[in-house]
């Protein structure tokens, strides 16, 4: 390790500036948000650097530096463009053991600044040890979109409740377990989307019951989306890694299902057509169960949880029973297949509407508004319309539908192994024999599918055998 990381309180320190350009102001700010008195020295001075003596009180010496500057100062960053002045301040720094920086030229530097991402109090600083300042604002904006915003309100609270927290638990692992708990879960996520008083009352409520030893756990039914682990959302993410246990489907990608958190249990439910693990009276009843354990449970579905997945039977007994949830989207089938196929699901020359089906047979019949579906500029996808295929283009085609409407099939849409298969009401059950396509399938039809093969993006991998395999994980 080259330099030692750590955080200095310069609150009403002086802190001097040799140098007035842009990069002098950037550190200049930041010096004034650290709180410190800043003495600002260089022979012209911006505009920026004189507002800042007018509106923040930085002290300005409008002139070249000169040995004795830099008496007293508890830190000094040289910012010039002048490296022979940059090299006498650094001297005279190394020389009355102050702190120095040394704007480009880090063999002058007794401390570097890191790129930092600011959630006051939370502040996360990155370093490449001025190796690289470009990588370390590259890891800067990574660390951006994984640390949310919110993160400064939650330490905030943290704050309010810690000794209230070191009175109810006697051990500093009982401590560290509480805090564990609440800083990643439900107390975390209603700081975040804003909800400071019902945080404040879950934090109250969980300090109650690990006083009378009866926490109870939380569940967030998430929309694990088409296949690719790319298309999760932040929060669901967020979400999967803190899971102490995964009550997954069939329809969850393995890539996704890998993305929770590694120690957790994970439940498979089931739900193929007509070979479901577990009823889905049992599930809404599983996940209370696991809840009034105390346990994050994460219910992860294919796309969203809330299209043609029953999630909202599944936390209308959640509800009922008075156990925390929270419902994360996710990308449905039809939005994640047609992007990754190349088939816009409206355009302004082709349709004006979607409508999303379900295309599942129920006594052998597909029983829809198949006048309602039949009108033209539109799109309409089915769902779960494989079986059903043959009765959705006969109905289509009875209510009016051109027998030469284009309809595309997208099995296991977004994944390395989707495929798309084109063709017409009439002859798609020829390409469907030939092809032999295998769930998940989602079928669109429209003439939007007629932009498919010029806008079409995404490559597979070519396919070493035809005949589809499972994306989906065995159970386990
Ligand atoms: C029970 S529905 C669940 C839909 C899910 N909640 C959603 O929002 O995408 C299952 C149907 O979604 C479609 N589906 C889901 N994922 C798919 C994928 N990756 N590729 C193609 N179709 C998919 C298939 O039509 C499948 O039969």
């Amino acid at each position: 390790m080259d330099f030692l990381p750590i955080f200095i309180d310069i609150k009403a320190r002086v802190c001097v500036v040799v140098g007035a350009g842009d990069v002098a102001l950037r550190k200049i700010q930041l010096l004034l948000r650290a709180g410190a008195s800043v003495r600002v020295i260089a022979p012209r001075l911006t505009a920026g650097v004189r507002r800042l003596h007018a509106k923040k009180g930085v002290e300005i010496e409008e002139r070249t530096y000169q040995p004795g500057d830099i008496d007293g100062a508890t830190l000094v960053i040289a910012a010039t463009d002048d490296t022979r002045t940059n090299e006498a301040v650094a001297a005279e720094a190394r020389r009355l053991g102050i702190l120095i920086n040394v704007a480009d030229q880090p063999a002058l530097c007794s401390f570097v600044m890191p790129s930092i991402i600011d959630r006051s109090p939370v502040i996360a600083a990155v370093s490449t040890g001025g190796a690289s300042p470009v990588l370390a604002r590259l890891i800067r904006a990574r660390l951006e979109s994984l640390i949310p915003a919110g993160y400064g309100r939650l330490a905030a609270l943290a704050s309010r409740f810690r000794d209230k927290v070191k009175t109810t638990f006697a051990t500093p692992t009982d401590r560290r377990l509480f805090w564990d708990r609440v800083l990643q879960g439900g107390v975390a996520e209603r700081v975040f989307t804003g909800h400071m008083e019902e945080a404040e009352e879950i934090m109250r409520r969980e300090l109650d019951a690990a006083a009378s030893n009866s926490g109870i756990g939380e569940v967030y039914l998430i929309g694990g989306g088409p296949g690719d682990p790319d298309l999760l959302t932040f929060r669901a993410l967020r979400l999967m890694q803190q899971a102490d246990v995964v009550v997954y489907d069939r329809l969850v990608a393995k890539a996704v299902l890998d993305m929770t958190r590694r120690d957790a249990e994970r439940i498979y439910v089931g739900k193929e057509r007509d070979n479901h693990a577990m009823r889905q009276e049992e599930i809404n009843q599983l996940l209370a169960r696991l809840a009034k354990q105390g346990k994050r449970v994460v219910r992860l579905k294919g796309g969203d949880p809330f299209i043609f997945g029953r999630g909202g039977e599944e936390i209308d007994t959640l509800a009922a029973e008075g156990i925390p949830f929270q419902v994360v989207p996710g990308i449905t089938a039809a939005a994640g297949c047609a992007a990754y196929a190349g088939i816009p699901l409206t355009h302004r020359d082709y349709a004006q509407s979607v409508t999303f089906v379900t295309g599942h047979l129920k006594d052998g019949s597909v029983n829809l508004n198949w006048t309602q579906l039949a009108q033209p500029n539109q799109t309409v996808v089915f769902y779960m319309g494989l079986i059903g295929l043959p009765a959705i283009c006969e109905q289509l085609q009875k209510h009016g539908v051109s027998p030469d409407m284009p309809i595309a099939l997208v099995q296991q849409g977004t994944t390395h192994k989707q495929r798309v298969m084109t063709g017409t009401l009439t002859n798609i059950q020829q390409v469907v024999e030939r092809e032999q396509p295998k769930p998940p399938t989602l079928i669109i039809v429209g003439h939007v599918v007629e932009l498919q093969e010029k806008l079409s993006w995404f490559k597979a991998p070519a396919r070493s055998t035809q005949g589809a395999t499972s994306p989906h994980p065995e159970p386990r």
